[in-house]
């Protein structure tokens, strides 16, 4: 039997068909969700602000007077008021039903406001058909599951954005782990090597190789880590790197010998090219194990029906992003060919859709510069949808992403920020995220999240599972470090110590 709904405050003010403020019995919290009748029918809506307020201790100037006017305020039970922010995400009987269908009419001032119970609400977010994923628990009313959809992760694009260390790789984890039981296939540019210990089936790990043969000449100079700015350089490196030198067997030396032409037969480039050979040798020396002409082709390393996790840890974050422009690159080249194909031709290698996920977001598609990963990023945000190719952009400075991609993304997941800017450059990239919203994701703890958007039918928030087969990124305890490092310094001591008494 349904246990009766909890009477928690009256609507009060002028109302909206979305919105509504109401006084309550008792202070209430941000995400939690609340029931009321309206001329359209039962309406649930999602506490966004809320405040507590006391008459007496309003105006206070002094520690006396407000201590005398706690005491009044204390024995006074109409002295305090508890004010809530709604907004109205649907109607209740159409949400059970999977719809969302916002009333016409407001609610009518005076109207009595509700608990939404666990029993009510669970049907809205704990969705069972194949598409929706369970990805944790309501904030407010934890025995309630909620389920994401992966059929829009995979098509729409998903940001996940919040200050350092709230739980945005946990969340990626997560939706790595529901990819690889759904056997979808799906590319993690793992930037910080962060990824490598995840065990789980259907998770493949490989070092996200590039084949200098097949990349332009720019990318290949971001390859050797030279300079943005050092122009002539990049021209000696373009004009040496012919078909030929492609083409050869031996493609270093070839390039090396091309490179040493051009500075005996071009005066202007004499100086320039030894610097350019030396750039070659020392990347060649140092990149062997990730830019290597005997791979093939790089998208062999990536497995369809597999997650895919491509560890960067070696990069430079110049030559990170000429890695994941060129796989960005390749993989909207296949998925194009996929759709006009329709599986006939052969060279296809996903003919299913991929889902392609970029950690640290802000430094490979910068707001303020253009990158080559930027231009092809928001070229994949604008066009992917129709290919069957998704971007989930994640990071800690929202306002040093671009605001062409983040613009594109139609499901978010916002955690604890506290930046007015980043706050500020989310607003301007969703509509979905209020400003009531928007002033409250400070109070957010590790883990918590508000998931907005395509990915889920009404904005839920959200306390995340913990993903336990992801080790690496946890906080490091570095005085239980220090610790144990001692003991092991006085066990080695005290046994050479016995050692020299012998
Ligand atoms: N849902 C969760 N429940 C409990 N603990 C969590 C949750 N998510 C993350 N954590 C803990 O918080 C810490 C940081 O998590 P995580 O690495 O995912 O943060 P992050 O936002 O990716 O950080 P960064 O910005 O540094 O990359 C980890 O130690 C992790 O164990
Ligand atoms: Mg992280």
């Amino acid at each position: 039997m349904e246990s009766r709904p909890e009477l928690v405050g009256i609507v009060v003010g002028q109302t909206k068909p979305h919105y509504f403020h109401f006084l309550a019995k008792r202070a209430i919290s941000m995400g939690e969700y609340v029931t009321v009748d309206s001329p359209a029918g039962r309406i649930l809506g999602l506490t966004e602000d809320s405040t507590t307020r006391s008459d007496l201790l309003d105006k206070m100037s002094d520690f006396t007077t407000a201590s005398e006017a706690r005491k009044v305020a204390i024995k006074n039970t109409r002295d305090k008021s508890y004010n809530a922010s709604v907004k109205v995400v649907g109607l209740l009987d159409q949400l059970r039903g999977g719809k969302v269908v916002l009333p016409s009419l407001p609610p009518e001032p005076g109207s009595e406001v509700f608990e939404a119970r666990g029993e009510e609400i669970s049907e809205i977010f704990d969705r069972k058909e194949r598409q929706w994923a369970p990805i944790g628990n309501l904030l407010r009313n934890s025995g309630v599951r909620v389920a994401v959809n992966m059929d829009k992760v995979a098509s729409r694009h998903l940001a996940i954005l919040s200050v350092t260390g709230s739980g945005k790789s946990n969340l990626l984890a997560l939706i790595v782990k529901q990819v690889a039981s759904l056997q979808g296939t799906m590319v993690v540019f793992d930037y910080h090597g962060e990824y490598s210990e995840l065990d789980i089936r259907g998770v493949v790990h490989a070092e996200g190789k590039i084949n200098p043969r097949f990349v332009s000449a720019d990318q290949l100079a971001d390859l050797c880590d030279m300079r943005e700015n050092a122009e002539v350089q990049r021209t000696v490196l373009g004009k040496a790197l012919t078909e030929e030198v492609r083409a050869s067997v031996n493609f270093w030396d070839s390039l090396i010998s091309n490179v040493r032409n051009i500075g005996a037969n071009e005066k202007q480039y004499t100086r320039v090219a030894p610097r350019v050979e030396d750039i070659i040798q020392i990347a060649v020396k140092r990149m062997r194990a990730v830019v290597d002409p005997e791979i093939g082709d790089v998208l062999d390393q990536i497995k369809a029906s597999k997650v895919n996790i491509l560890n960067m840890l070696e990069f430079t974050e110049r030559q990170a992003n000429a890695a994941i422009t060129y796989y960005l690159e390749e993989i909207l080249d296949d998925r194009k060919r996929a759709m006009r194909s329709r599986g006939e031709e052969a060279k296809i290698r996903f003919r299913t859709p991929i889902i392609c996920a970029i950690e640290e977001a802000h430094a490979f598609i910068p707001a303020d510069q253009n990158s080559d990963t930027a231009y092809i990023a928001s070229k994949v945000a604008r066009e992917g949808r129709k290919f069957g190719m998704s971007l989930i952009v994640v990071s800690q400075r929202p306002r040093r992403v671009s605001q062409d991609v983040l613009s594109q993304m139609g499901s978010f997941a916002i955690m604890k920020l506290t930046n007015p800017e980043d706050q500020t450059h989310v607003t301007e990239a969703s509509e979905a995220i209020s400003e009531d919203l928007l002033q409250n994701l400070p109070s957010l703890n590790t883990g918590e999240a508000v998931l907005l958007g395509e990915w889920v039918n009404i904005p839920a928030v959200v306390k995340l599972d913990l993903v336990v087969e992801k080790k690496t990124g946890s906080d490091i305890s570095a005085t239980t470090l220090w610790a144990d490092q001692q003991a092991m310094n006085q066990v080695a001591r005290e046994s050479t110590k016995g050692f020299m008494v012998e």
